[in-house]
């Protein structure tokens, strides 16, 4: 694997790995008191548990070890200074200066400044209702148009913030427009958005980094045409403001100028939550808790950048995660929020990792010899647990498991399941223990020794957990901050390059192919397949001679 499986460090973690490889957890915990202590890190309101991972301390230093053979410091260095990190694509990855409020002097320092400050003011003129439709009416409901990180981001921030139980009383609805989303190609996810709407009241975001994104840009002429319905095409460029590194394209769509806020094409889209695309966020929560949660992003990335490796919270998530995928064998990590504020963080973890990782040549162009981003998936507890944790516990293929809890009043049912689930993935349910549990408990339910097979559970299943002090922008923007690192991290022990995603590209390019030839259009049968060629026979006949 690019090199780095041929270093001593690797080969030392193989040999290391078949050592420990039958240790039970449940026996490391009983043998060191001391193990949750030592393997685990306290951040400013933000702490992870990664004690119930199959590794000891020597696992660690090995890790470290290979960290520092991948040269991952310098590495790190040069995101932070803007080096062009992403070769492939020739430019920065540069998102983390967008957090950095004040003490950036790099050559965008007042372009960023100045883009905070109008979205700012722009927040503040929309939430005091200053702002006027083109009947002069109040923005109440404000739609977010964009897909993939101008999406699953600020749709994430919007949720987690605005249900914030103790900042509702502070919210008043005189003052806080109600920001939707919508993403789908499918035009039911902008029909049912826009049911109960007034297009007097309402003003759409149009996020979107290149700003030609098909569904995007659908989705926006379509909205457009809804409002020329409601209030005629005079200042219908009052309702829609365009976030985007394409300000041209904006502006040829018909977005006034004052309307634009721009962003760097060295911002990642799947980044973009940092720029002008988190305006969502500022709308719905109020700009304080845009800036707060920038300057949570910005605690994780000075943490980062700083803390020795063996003590670096993303570089240990990495690391753990790459001795669960490359020496373990274990490809799948469930993510899985017990709080229904977080619902969105597995959809927007899933973007995150596996287009950024989700990669199999190197940043040289030669295939990767291993495993790479693992299969990422996971919902809000409890709500998982009455369908997919059955596998989680006894499933055939082991799976990694994030657990993220908030420490708030009220939650105590919902971290004893949290606890419960964690505990139970690492002891596992011996056959003995079923026996002498069926023993003192069952009635009549027929043999025992026939159940204790299907009641025994493996356990040794590794997770992390995750525990916020309150769920606060600061520590959001902490949490967010932390897996965009922790995924930087292991694309450079990977040797990939975690910030372009050609594979997408290629998909898009093929769809247009193929809508001239649902359409009737004729095609180079070189281009289509037998199955393509005949699912498109069976979708025509079905779907009638119109489109
Ligand atoms: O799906 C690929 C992708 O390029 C993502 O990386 C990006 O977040 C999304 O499309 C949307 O792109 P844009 O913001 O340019 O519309």
């Amino acid at each position: 694997m690019t090199g780095l499986a041929d270093t001593d460090a690797w080969k030392a973690l193989e040999r290391h790995r078949d050592e420990v490889a039958g240790l039970a957890m449940r026996e490391l915990f009983a043998a060191d008191p001391e193990r949750f202590q030592r393997l685990s890190i306290d951040l400013d309101g933000l702490f992870l548990d990664y004690s119930k991972n199959r590794m000891t301390g020597e696992t660690l230093d090995k890790l470290v070890a290979l960290a520092e053979t991948a040269r991952l410091t310098e590495w790190r260095d040069s995101l932070f200074a803007g080096q062009p990190i992403n070769a492939s694509e020739g430019r920065a990855a540069q998102h983390v200066a967008l957090r950095d409020n004040g003490s950036l002097t790099g050559d965008f320092a007042s372009e960023i400044a100045t883009s905070n400050l109008r979205l700012r003011e722009f927040t503040e003129s929309i939430r005091s209702g200053a702002y006027r439709g083109a009947s002069s009416e109040p923005i109440l409901h404000v739609v977010n148009i964009g897909i993939g990180g101008s999406y699953m981001g600020p749709l994430l921030a919007t949720t987690a913030l605005t249900e914030e139980f103790e900042s509702k009383a502070d919210a008043t609805p005189r003052t806080t427009p109600d920001v939707r989303f919508v993403a789908n190609l499918d035009g039911h996810d902008l029909a049912t958005t826009l049911r109960d709407l007034n297009p007097e009241t309402t003003l759409f975001l149009i996020a979107s980094k290149s700003f030609s994104t098909e569904e995007t840009m659908l989705n926006a002429a379509t909205a457009r045409a809804w409002l020329v319905e409601g209030i005629g095409d005079d200042d219908v460029s009052r309702h829609f403001v365009g976030l985007t590194a394409n300000p041209a394209a904006a502006l040829d769509f018909g977005i006034a100028a004052e309307n634009i806020f721009e962003f760097w094409d060295w911002v990642g889209g799947r980044f973009s939550l940092w720029s002008s695309v988190g305006l969502s966020v500022s709308l719905a929560a109020g700009n304080d808790k845009f800036q707060a949660l920038l300057a949570g992003a910005h605690a994780m990335d000075r943490h980062f950048a700083t803390a020795p490796l063996a003590a670096n919270m993303p570089v240990l998530l990495g690391l753990i995660g790459i001795w669960n995928i490359n020496f373990l064998g274990i490809e799948t990590m469930a993510v899985l929020p017990y709080d229904e504020r977080l619902r969105h963080l597995p959809g927007h973890l899933q973007q995150l990792e596996m287009e950024s990782n989700g990669k199999s040549v190197t940043r040289d162009g030669l295939p990767v010899s291993g495993s790479t981003a693992p299969v990422v998936f996971g919902t809000a507890g409890t709500v998982g647990q009455h369908s997919f944790h059955q596998h989680l516990h006894q499933g055939s293929s082991p799976v990694a498991t994030d657990f993220i809890g908030v420490a708030e009043p009220g939650h105590d049912r919902l971290i004893s399941h949290m606890l419960a689930q964690a505990a139970a993935l690492m002891h596992g349910r011996t056959a003995d223990e079923v026996r002498a549990d069926l023993a003192a408990t069952a009635t009549g339910v027929g043999s025992i020794e026939a159940l204790v097979p299907h009641m025994t559970c493996p356990g040794n299943r590794p997770s992390n957990t995750l525990l916020l002090r309150r769920l606060t922008p600061e520590t959001l923007g902490m949490l967010l901050a932390l897996y965009e690192h922790k995924v930087f991290v292991q694309g450079i022990l990977w040797g990939i390059n975690s910030f372009d995603q050609f594979g997408v590209e290629f998909g898009k390019t093929l769809a247009a192919d193929l809508l001239g030839r649902l359409a009737g259009d004729q095609m180079d049968d070189n281009n289509c397949d037998g199955s393509t060629a005949g699912l498109i026979d069976r979708y025509r006949l079905w779907r009638g001679s119109r489109r």
